[in-house]
């Protein structure tokens, strides 16, 4: 049987090195043992943005980006898509595996127990700008939460995190149903718990007066895009949540960091920018000059692209067929023209095809949200929000694993070499330094 080991072959000094390899992977801490001499540091594996290197191991979220794969610990995500809910899913990633009816009815009551929020927080977001982006107010907010629930710092304790879970979990869809009130300068609506954990939320962002029923079909359809929208292993934001959440901070404080990365164009505010160059394209007659601009490099395609798959997004097929659900009850969102002509020239043209550049997640989603009545500013929250239990799945995980600690990179330190001070009269002209400062700004 072949060795499960690599050899490495040091040309400096001609030494050769054994490292075991395991699970596809070698541990790059054995590289240090690569050395020129006794007091060299030993070698480091250099890995910008992570794009070659297992931070942990997880049982969370499987992805074969080549074949478009996304598993929820082993569950296929077209098959929860079409039979479970989001809390269903939520208990999975969370727990390991799907609960039976009386698991299932004490989580649920569990999460809706913890629905409401103290009354100062209210009065925290209500000292929010009319114009403040729902994202920055979610993060604020979810970060203030931990001055509310010190319990949560003993993330250690399982009882202690099995509350905090349910607690952000309960409250995410209350303070983002507030964060789009007061960007409307509505009064808030506080939570229904005889409703759905989406038709809940559906009534506190949009009933006005008097009884608000939720409309059956885009109820279904938030609970499935937050199944979709559940987990997606190490991506920008759980990598966040993970990194703060290995401080042992609490886990207000990590997911807060995980909502601030997910906040960002080219992770969960890419559904926003979709719509943004759409709505600037303007008409299907725009479309093939558009595409001239994204393959020049002067704009980027949105929705298009994926650091992990490299075949379609399986959460985007599921995404398109729902957008046409919506649009029954909706009436038809004219943008879903401009997208479906973008994505049947970008799939047949070179460029896209060479870089196997396909719709993401967020190529459909923000149609469909701005179909049901969303502001663009509101599409990152409606990641944020199911986002929130993988999050938690992640950082559960983290805090467990005997193998984590704090993460803490190491650098290639490429700056000055030891300098003396010099005095501010004798420091050499701005003339002779202006190129290193203008670097850095
Ligand atoms: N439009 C045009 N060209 C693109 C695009 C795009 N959307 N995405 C990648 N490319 C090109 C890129 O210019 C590069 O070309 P070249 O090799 O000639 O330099 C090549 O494809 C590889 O791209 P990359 O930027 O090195 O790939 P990455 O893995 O670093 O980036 C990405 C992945 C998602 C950030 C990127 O594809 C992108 O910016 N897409 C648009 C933003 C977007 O839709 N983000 C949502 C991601 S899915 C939801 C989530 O997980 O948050």
């Amino acid at each position: 049987m072949a060795k499960e080991t690599l050899t490495i072959k040091d040309n400096r000094t001609g030494k050769t090195y054994e490292v075991p390899i395991q699970d596809g992977s070698i541990r790059t801490a054995e590289l240090r043992k690569i050395k020129v001499s006794d007091d060299d540091f030993g070698l480091l594996g250099y890995d910008p943005a992570l794009m070659n290197t297992a931070s942990c191991k997880s049982k969370v979220t499987y992805i074969d980006g080549d074949n478009g794969i996304l598993r929820y610990r082993g569950y296929d995500i077209a098959d929860l898509a079409d039979n479970s809910n989001y809390l269903e899913t939520a208990y999975l990633i969370v727990k390991g595996e799907l609960p039976d009816s009386q698991r299932l009815k004490a989580w649920t009551h569990n999460i809706k127990m913890h629905t409401m929020v103290h009354e100062n927080i209210r009065k925290f977001m209500d000292g929010f700008r009319y114009d403040a982006h729902p994202m920055g107010m979610i993060m604020g907010t979810v970060a203030a939460m931990s001055t509310f629930y010190p319990d949560a710092k003993d993330v250690e304790d399982l009882q202690s995190r099995r509350l905090q879970t349910r607690r952000l979990i309960g409250k995410l869809p209350t303070i983002s149903a507030f964060a789009y009130r007061q960007m409307r300068g509505l009064p808030f609506v506080y939570p229904d718990n005889e409703l759905s954990y989406t038709g809940n939320f559906l009534q506190m962002l949009f009933k006005i007066a008097g009884n608000y029923t939720p409309d059956p079909v885009i109820e279904r359809a938030l609970e499935v895009l937050f199944i979709l929208h559940a987990d997606h292993e190490q991506n920008c934001s759980a990598n966040a949540v993970r990194a703060v959440g290995s401080s042992l901070v609490d886990p207000y404080s990590a997911v807060a960091s995980g909502i601030g990365a997910l906040y960002g164009p080219r992770h969960g505010g890419a559904n926003e920018a979709v719509v943004q160059m759409l709505t600037k394209i303007g008409s299907v007659k725009n479309v093939a000059k558009a595409i001239k601009s994204f393959k020049s490099g002067e704009d980027r395609l949105m929705g298009f692209g994926h650091r992990i798959y490299k075949a379609y997004d399986p959460r985007g097929k599921i995404i398109k067929k729902l957008a046409d659900e919506v649009f029954e009850v909706t009436g038809k969102n004219k943008l879903i023209d401009i997208a479906l002509e973008l994505e049947r020239i970008a799939l047949q043209d070179e460029y896209f095809v060479e870089r196997r550049l396909y719709p993401n997640v967020d190529f459909y989603t923000g149609i469909i949200y701005q179909a049901i009545g969303f502001p663009t500013t509101m599409f990152p929250v409606l990641f944020a929000i199911p986002r929130t239990s993988g999050w938690l799945a992640q950082w559960s995980e983290m805090v467990r694993d005997p193998e984590q600690k704090i993460t803490r990179p190491r650098q290639l330190y490429i700056g000055e070499d030891l300098r003396e001070y010099a005095p501010i009269k004798g420091r050499p002209k701005p003339s002779d330094r202006e190129d290193k400062v203008a670097e850095v700004i």
